[in-house]
C-alpha cells in the first residue's frame, strides 16, 4: 500500500515539476515579445503626443499604430504573434475570437470580485500552442484622452476617433479599469 502511495506522489510531483517548467518559459518568451511591443507602440505614443498633443497622437493611433505592430510581429522568431484585445474595442481587428472573449471574461470577474490579477495567464489551446494574457490596465490618466468618459475626453481627438471607428466600444473608462489584455500566441 504504501508503495503504491509513494509512487503516485512521484509521478503526480513530476507531471507538476514539468508543466512548471514549461509554463516559465513559455511565460518568459511572451513576456519579451510584449516588452517589445508594449515599448514600441508607448514610444511612437509619446512622441506624438508630445509633437502634436492628442489630435496628432489620435491621428498615429489610428492610421500608423497597426502597421508598426505588424513590423515587430515581423521581428518575432517563427510561430511568435502579439496583438491586443478587449471586450469593448476600437478596432474591429482586436475583438477577441471566442477563446479569447472567454478568458477575457474570466479575468474581469476575477478582477471585481478580488482586485487583482495574475501577471500572466497561460493557456494551453493545443499540442504545443499556448495563448498568453497579460492585462492591460488604464494605468495613466492620460488613456482618458481617449478612452475616457464625455467629460474628460479630448474632444477634437475623439471627433477624429470616432470617424475612423464608428462603432467604437473603447470608451467610458475610469483610472485602474482593466481595459484588455496583450495576447501572445506561441506554436512551439
Ligand atoms: C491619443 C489617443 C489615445 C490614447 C491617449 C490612448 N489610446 Fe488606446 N487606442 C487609441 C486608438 C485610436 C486605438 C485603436 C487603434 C489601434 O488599434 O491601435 C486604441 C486602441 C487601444 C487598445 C487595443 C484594443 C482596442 O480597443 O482596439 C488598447 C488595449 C488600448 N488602446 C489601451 C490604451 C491604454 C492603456 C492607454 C493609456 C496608456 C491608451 N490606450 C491611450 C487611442 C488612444
Amino acid at each position: 500500500m504504501k508503495k503504491i502511495i509513494l509512487s503516485t506522489v512521484v509521478v503526480v510531483m513530476s507531471a507538476t515539476f514539468l508543466s512548471a517548467t514549461t509554463n516559465k518559459e513559455i511565460k518568459q518568451e511572451a513576456k519579451a515579445a510584449i516588452m517589445k511591443m508594449g515599448k514600441t507602440l508607448k514610444m511612437h505614443m509619446k512622441q506624438n503626443m508630445k509633437a502634436g498633443g492628442p489630435v496628432q497622437a489620435a491621428t498615429f493611433c489610428s492610421d500608423k499604430a497597426r502597421g508598426i505592430a505588424k513590423e515587430v510581429n515581423a521581428g518575432y522568431e517563427k510561430g511568435v504573434s502579439v496583438k491586443r484585445i478587449s471586450l469593448k474595442y476600437r478596432n474591429p481587428a482586436d475583438k477577441p475570437t471566442a477563446d479569447e472573449a472567454k478568458v477575457l471574461q474570466e479575468l474581469h470577474t476575477a478582477f471585481d470580485t478580488k482586485k487583482s490579477l495574475p501577471k500572466m495567464l497561460v493557456k494551453e489551446v493545443g499540442k504545443n500552442h499556448y495563448k498568453v494574457y497579460k492585462p492591460i490596465f488604464i494605468n495613466k490618466g492620460v488613456c482618458l484622452t481617449c478612452h475616457g468618459a464625455g467629460d474628460v475626453r479630448d474632444e477634437k481627438a475623439y471627433k477624429l476617433i470616432k470617424a475612423k471607428y464608428p462603432n467604437d466600444k473603447a470608451i467610458g473608462y475610469k483610472k485602474g479599469d482593466l481595459r484588455g489584455a496583450f495576447v501572445v500566441d506561441i506554436v512551439k
